[in-house]
């Protein structure tokens, strides 16, 4: 049974296939018992849903990197105080599909914006709260780009240069190792199926979750 509320989160890389995991994990958890509740950023409320669709309009080329970074922590700002808050208070299992490190790992690494302005804006928009645990899917960048523009249309993001998604990447190897205790880095190789990457975040989750009894 779990007393109180935790935050856990998903990173990582375009098509690393973060979002199949945080389902079904969700899934898990709720058989397992446990009041779950999953999210995702940018996005997660009606105002960060319409921002989400701003930041991935392919047609909006001409956004600047200052206004990238504000948009994605607007969306954060409201998805914290409107969601994450109450449920983390009712004592809820949050999963949110990404979280401060992915503006840190795009903008910082990978768009150059500066990475002291991001932690300080951070800082503000999330009030302190930190994710008890993040995954860090780690596939290889390519392989990922293509797994992701496979199933759709490329969004503003994928469609950046691959240089760009190699910065991202390398961008959170040094968030990882910078925060090692909170970041478990989860190498996937190409052929990993599904479960067996199910399996490790499994494992991860039940330790995270018993040591928050
Ligand atoms: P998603 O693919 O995980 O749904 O995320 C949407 C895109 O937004 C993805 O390309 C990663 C990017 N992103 C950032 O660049 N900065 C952020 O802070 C977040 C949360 C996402």
């Amino acid at each position: 049974m779990i007393k109180k509320g935790i935050l856990i989160t998903l990173e990582g890389n375009e098509g690393c296939g973060k979002s199949t995991q945080i389902k079904l994990l969700c899934q898990y958890l709720r058989k397992e018992g446990h009041s779950v509740y999953l999210t995702r950023e940018p996005g997660g409320t009606h105002i960060g849903n319409m921002i989400r669709r701003i930041l991935l309009d392919p047609k909006n080329k001409e956004m600047l990197p200052a206004c990238e970074t504000l948009l994605y922590m607007a969306s954060r700002a409201q998805l914290i105080e409107e969601v994450i808050v109450s449920k983390l208070n009712e004592g809820q299992v949050v999963l949110c599909d990404r979280w401060l490190d992915a503006t840190l790992a795009y903008q910082g690494y990978g768009g150059g914006v500066d990475i002291g302005w991001i932690r300080n804006l951070g800082r503000v928009v999330t009030a302190g709260l930190t994710p008890k645990v993040t995954i860090f899917m780690d596939l290889p960048v390519l392989t990922g780009l293509k797994r992701a523009v496979s199933f759709k249309k490329a969004d503003r993001m994928e469609q950046k240069k691959i240089l760009f998604h190699k910065k991202v990447h390398a961008g959170y190897l040094a968030i990882a190792r910078r925060e090692h205790r909170r970041i478990r880095h989860l190498k996937i190789k190409a052929d990993d199926t599904v479960w067996v990457v199910h399996e490790k975040i499994k494992k991860i989750v039940q330790h995270a979750l018993s040591k928050n009894r």
